[in-house]
């Protein structure tokens, strides 16, 4: 297996495992990975997932010795990293724990998470242009997304990298942390996220999606919407009874 999975109570971890080629995702990671998850997606015992690396690289990108001689046409007919698609389209939380190296698809995969921790270690960057390509996996739309036009150019035309303390402060990277810390404070925020209401937790990272694709107008009415709908649930009942009563709410999923 190139990945590792372990369950912890409501939260799995999936842990890249090439380390001879520094987690570099190939198509088999790339399979593995959206099969495993798109079967604990539907889980209702699983409330959020936690991706994660090495000490030394979360992924150095996408394996470019498995790129390296193929042809346009192959790159065409075999939609080429399309299959990260089913990774985007997951529904449960998901949180990448970055330490060290997230290079090219490396970088690209913590941002096809809801959010990063990053490692006080962590290098972030998207040096396709060194090898005579662009980033591949969203790269050069959620970066510029995220960090903005100027930084993306700055990151995505020099192939510099970005530490993580620059990533934070650029709007990257949720929390940074000491290096030791990271894995335990990335599975404490899984489990406070896994415990809430599955079917909320869904459409708030949702709504939230929505406000990187939607104009304003749009974006608000799919939040009034979605926040209208959350009252079929009863764990809406739950959640504000238990808070009149001065007690914890006890989710159910439904
Ligand atoms: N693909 C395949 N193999 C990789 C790899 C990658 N992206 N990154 C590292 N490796 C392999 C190396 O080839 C090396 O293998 P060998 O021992 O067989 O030679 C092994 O991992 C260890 O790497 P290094 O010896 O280079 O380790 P280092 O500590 O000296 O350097 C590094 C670390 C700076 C991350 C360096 O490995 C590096 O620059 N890697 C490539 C980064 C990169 O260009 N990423 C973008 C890939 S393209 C892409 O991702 C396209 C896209 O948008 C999806």
């Amino acid at each position: 297996m190139n990945i590792l999975i372990e369950r912890k109570g409501r939260v799995v971890v999936v842990q890249l495992n090439r380390p001879k080629a520094l987690n570099a995702l190939n198509s088999q990671v790339m399979c593995e990975m959206v099969t495993t998850l798109q079967k604990l997606d539907h889980d209702p015992e699983i409330g959020c997932f936690v991706i994660t690396g090495s000490e030394k690289a979360f992924a150095a990108g996408a394996d470019i010795k498995e790129m390296e001689s193929k042809s346009y046409i192959e790159m065409v007919q075999e939609d080429f990293f399309a299959g990260w698609d089913g990774f985007t389209s997951l529904r449960t939380p998901k949180i990448a724990a970055v330490s060290g190296y997230a290079l090219g698809g490396g970088c690209e995969l913590a941002m096809m998470c809801d959010m990063i921790f990053a490692a006080e270690t962590a290098m972030f960057g998207q040096p396709e242009i060194k090898l005579g390509v662009i980033p591949g996996i969203g790269g050069s739309q959620r970066l510029t997304k995220l960090v903005g036009k100027a930084k993306a150019m700055d990151m995505i035309l020099t192939g510099r990298m970005m530490n993580a303390e620059e990533a934070e402060r650029s709007g990257l990277v949720a929390r940074v942390v000491p290096t030791e810390r990271l894995m335990e404070e990335t599975i404490e925020a899984a489990e406070i996220i896994a415990n809430y209401s599955k079917p909320v937790t869904m459409v708030a990272r949702e709504a939230v999606d929505r406000a990187l694709e939607l104009g304003l107008k749009e974006g608000i009415l799919f939040e009034r919407r979605t926040f209208h709908a959350l009252f079929a649930i009863e764990d809406q009942k739950e959640g504000m009874r238990a808070f009149i009563e001065k007690r914890k709410p006890s989710f159910k999923g439904k």
